[in-house]
């Protein structure tokens, strides 16, 4: 059985997009890898864009602070491709990170300073730069038409909008859907990392949201009385969450009177055993 095609080096990479037709559609599907239905659902989406789809697999070390989980990070290649087989014609773009950081650590940041001194940016500062600055590099290697990533992380997906149109990248921007547990809990590679009792407990911080959306569906519009009614589910489950914030959807400036006609996210982080775990839902007025 012919496998898929898996490129390892920048050059490989290179000489492959060269080689596609001019004005084909490419499309783009970064991940870290240890791959799971979440990713699948973006592979699939990409698979109906563009004739020809890219999967991107690298743990990118730009993004971890120097406490979290790096080395730690679930890698099984093998694994991936397996996965991925189904879904042939497919290529893998899998560089090792001396592929992608020669001269170590890149030099060139991309930053966006508003975009992430809110929510996630805050206790894991420099993660959206090396996001940003990965994904900038992801785009010129690849040359994607199209590129999709999964609404589950809404803050790296309003920077990513936000980077290509301030760049000028001639890439369309699709996100997609979170695919979730039959209990709510959104798919991660880091559920990995929890227990059966920790993975029922996590499964509140989704009914946490939900109750928050509720009660925005009722008609609050106070920013302060959504943020506590997710908070007040959470504390009777006693998970003391990272934060709970309501931001605009696009530019993540945190609302914090009355919410308006603007699409907003309401968007939490919260450790439960060893994992650090996220969720949002969208506010559409
Ligand atoms: P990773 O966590 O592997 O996620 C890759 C893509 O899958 C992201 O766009 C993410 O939002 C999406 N995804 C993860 N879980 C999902 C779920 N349950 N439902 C739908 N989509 C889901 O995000 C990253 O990698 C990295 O930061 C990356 C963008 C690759 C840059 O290094």
């Amino acid at each position: 059985m012919s496998s898929i095609v898996c490129l390892e080096t920048l050059d490989a990479m290179m000489t492959y997009r060269d080689q596609l037709l001019p004005g084909q559609n490419v499309a783009l599907v970064p991940t870290m890898g240890s791959l799971h239905q979440g990713h699948l659902a973006l592979v699939e989406e990409a698979k109906r864009l563009a004739p020809e789809v890219i999967v991107s697999i690298f743990v990118n070390p730009l993004q971890f602070g120097p406490h979290e989980d790096f080395e730690k990070y679930p890698r099984d290649l093998a694994r991936d491709l397996r996965l991925l087989e189904s879904y042939r014609p497919l290529s893998v773009f899998a560089p090792s990170v001396s592929e992608m950081y020669p001269q170590g650590p890149s030099r060139t940041v991309i930053t966006l300073p508003s975009m992430t001194n809110v929510m996630c940016g805050l206790g894991r500062p420099g993660h959206f730069d090396g996001v940003a600055t990965v994904v900038c590099k992801l785009f010129n290697v690849v040359r994607p038409s199209v590129a999709l990533f999964g609404k589950k992380d809404a803050q790296q997906l309003a920077i990513i909008r936000q980077l290509t149109r301030d760049l000028n990248f001639p890439v369309e921007i699709v996100g997609v859907p979170t695919v979730r547990e039959p209990s709510g809990l959104a798919l991660s590679s880091r559920n990995q990392y929890l227990t059966p009792v920790e993975k029922d407990r996590a499964a509140f911080l989704y009914q946490a949201l939900l109750a928050g959306q509720k009660r925005f569906e009722g008609g609050e519009r106070n920013a302060e009385k959504l943020v506590e009614e997710v908070a007040d589910v959470l504390r009777e489950h006693s998970i003391e969450p990272e934060y709970v914030s309501l931001v605009d959807a696009n530019t993540l400036v945190p609302l914090e009177e009355e919410l308006g006609t603007s699409r907003a996210i309401l968007a939490l982080a919260a450790r439960i055993g060893k994992a650090r775990l996220i969720d949002n839902v969208v506010l559409e007025p």
